[in-house]
């Protein structure tokens, strides 16, 4: 596997996700009355530190490999349900609460996305969008690690554009309102509602 693997464990910097994902949720409900789906699970990060937390957790990753890891990583109790798919057709028929993105946005084809996660999403509903920052120096996948022996300029350059793209994109939709934004560690964030 030369795929990267985030850590699924609750370091400190996960656990300053989990809280903040919690605290952007408890605006709208106490979470465990909330249906929540993750678009891009990877190996399964953010459900391991937030799964049990909410009434149902849906989540999907076009790469299959991510989601096999991530069914392997759940406890026998945890809510999350993972499937394989993609933003741009979402493949469950249901409407959720929130609708988290975690360093994944930036990968979609932003329009087919968005209108996909309208359609999912509740009245009023949060839609909580992660995005690494363009100028992290230590990237989990050292392609993109100045440095690093396997760094590698051109995918660098265009992780970047993915990533201003992505955030020009999130301010100018017009389909939902940014209630906050901002951002902490390496991460900028979104929260928009419908
Ligand atoms: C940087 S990883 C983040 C994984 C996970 N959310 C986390 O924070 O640990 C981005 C994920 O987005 C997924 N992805 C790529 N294109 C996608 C698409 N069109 N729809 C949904 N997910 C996508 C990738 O396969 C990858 O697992």
């Amino acid at each position: 596997m030369t795929k990267v693997l985030f850590n699924t464990g609750l370091s400190e910097s996960n656990a300053k996700k989990r809280d903040f994902i919690l605290t952007a949720c408890k605006k709208i409900k106490l979470t465990k009355d909330l249906d929540l789906l993750e678009v891009g699970i990877g190996n399964g990060r953010c459900g391991s530190f937030l799964a049990n937390k909410f009434k149902s957790y849906d989540g999907f990753d076009p790469d299959e490999e991510y989601v096999e890891l991530a069914k392997r990583s759940l406890s026998q109790s945890s809510k999350a349900k993972y499937v394989v798919g993609v933003a741009e057709s979402i493949p469950f028929d249901k409407k959720y609460d929130v609708v988290l993105f975690a360093y994944s946005f930036h990968f979609t084809k932003f329009g087919k996305a968005w209108s996909e996660v309208i359609n999912h999403l509740k009245d009023k509903g949060l839609v909580i969008v992660l995005e690494p920052d363009e100028f992290i120096k230590k990237w989990a996948d050292p392609v993109l690690t100045e440095g690093a022996p396997e760094f590698d300029q051109k995918k660098l350059d265009l992780k970047k554009g993915q990533i201003r793209s992505a955030k020009q994109f999130l301010e100018i939709q017009p389909e939902l309102k940014i209630i906050d934004s901002g951002s902490f560690d390496d991460t900028n964030y979104w929260i928009l509602r419908k």
